[in-house]
């Protein structure tokens, strides 16, 4: 992909770095942001620094993933970002099994109501908006939490490739959960290129996606990580069910809502072992992670709160929620 054009002077700068065209003598330094998850500026360089440890961009040079001054700024650029987190998703644990204290974490969490309103009332034009926002993360859909699997041992490392397994279509590339989100794009003829809406999204979309690369690359956030992929696998099912049966209402054939169906029926499942078999063995070996394992699961319920909440903000719908409903797909 190509780098997204710049928003800022953040962005600019790493543009303008990882493309040669500054020679590393312009200094720049990273002020406090109020708001980071809706700082355009930050978030999309952010993104672009994170997307190093993925698939990179046409124009940058990969030796440009360990570029010392690229890593630094990124570090500048984390810390108002993990200072809201810290600030906003920090809860206190209980001496409950870390399964139970994650559902009970869930079962508290008062969401927009996103996933009714896209089954009731959504018109076509406002779901096709719906996927391409989650088009940034799901067209590389279980690639952050993969990072944890070298981190990981025993039975936590088992659970956590048993689940990643099935996102990555069990050997088969076409049951990838990131190429069955790529027949629903073309459904909405949606373009199904990696990265193709980044430039497009605004923040809140891309500080979805930012959470899961801050956990996933930095090993001192292992638990957090494991954490956040256990929030999304046991918020997936019930809204899978609405977006497919919204998907079904404006005329999508089963091969086409088949990414939520999918969902409705693995998360099933992968919520059971993410709770119990990753985060349960992974607490039973490292005591002292709990708390970072529930942080991460309050970064991920967090963030899809707000995604959600800008999405019907823009389309002028409810967004109260007398009880909860999630937005996630893991
Ligand atoms: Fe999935
Ligand atoms: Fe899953």
């Amino acid at each position: 992909m190509q780098l997204p054009p710049p928003r800022g002077p953040l962005s600019a700068w790493l543009n303008d770095r990882l493309t040669g065209s500054d020679d590393g003598d312009r200094t720049i330094v990273v002020g406090p942001s109020g708001r980071p998850f809706a700082d355009d500026d930050l978030q999309l360089a952010l993104w672009v620094a994170y997307e190093l440890q993925y698939r990179g961009f046409d124009e940058v040079d990969p030796d440009r993933q360990w570029d010392p001054s690229v890593i630094a700024f990124r570090t500048q650029l984390e810390r108002p970002w993990i200072a809201w987190l810290e600030a906003n998703c920090r809860i206190r644990p209980t001496d409950e099994p870390v399964a139970e204290q994650l559902r009970a974490l869930i079962d508290a969490d008062d969401g927009p109501r996103l996933a009714p309103y896209l089954r009731r009332h959504a018109s076509t034009e406002q779901f096709r908006e719906f996927v391409l926002h989650r088009s940034v993360y799901q067209l590389k859909e279980a690639d952050p939490h993969s990072f944890g699997i070298p981190r990981l041992d025993g039975a936590a490392k088992a659970a956590l490739v048993e689940i990643e397994a099935d996102e990555y279509g069990g050997g088969r590339w076409e049951r990838m959960h990131s190429e069955l989100f790529r027949t629903t794009m073309r459904w909405l003829e949606l373009d199904d290129t990696y990265g193709y809406y980044v430039s497009e999204v605004p923040a809140v979309t891309l500080a979805v996606s930012n959470v899961m690369s801050l956990f996933a690359i930095h090993r001192r956030w292992t638990a957090a990580l494991i954490g956040h992929l256990a929030a999304l696998e046991m918020t997936s099912t019930h809204p899978n069910r609405q977006y497919a049966a919204g998907a079904a209402r404006l005329g999508a054939s089963p091969a086409q809502a088949r990414y939520f169906t999918e969902h409705v029926e693995a998360d099933a499942v992968h919520e059971q072992i993410a709770a119990h078999d990753l985060c349960g063995s992974y607490v039973r070996q490292h005591p002292d992670a709990l708390a970072d394992v529930l942080f991460g699961a309050r970064c991920s319920l967090a963030l899809d709160n707000l995604f959600a909440k800008q999405l019907l903000t823009r389309w002028n719908a409810p967004a109260r929620n007398p009880r909860r409903a999630a937005t996630a797909t893991g």
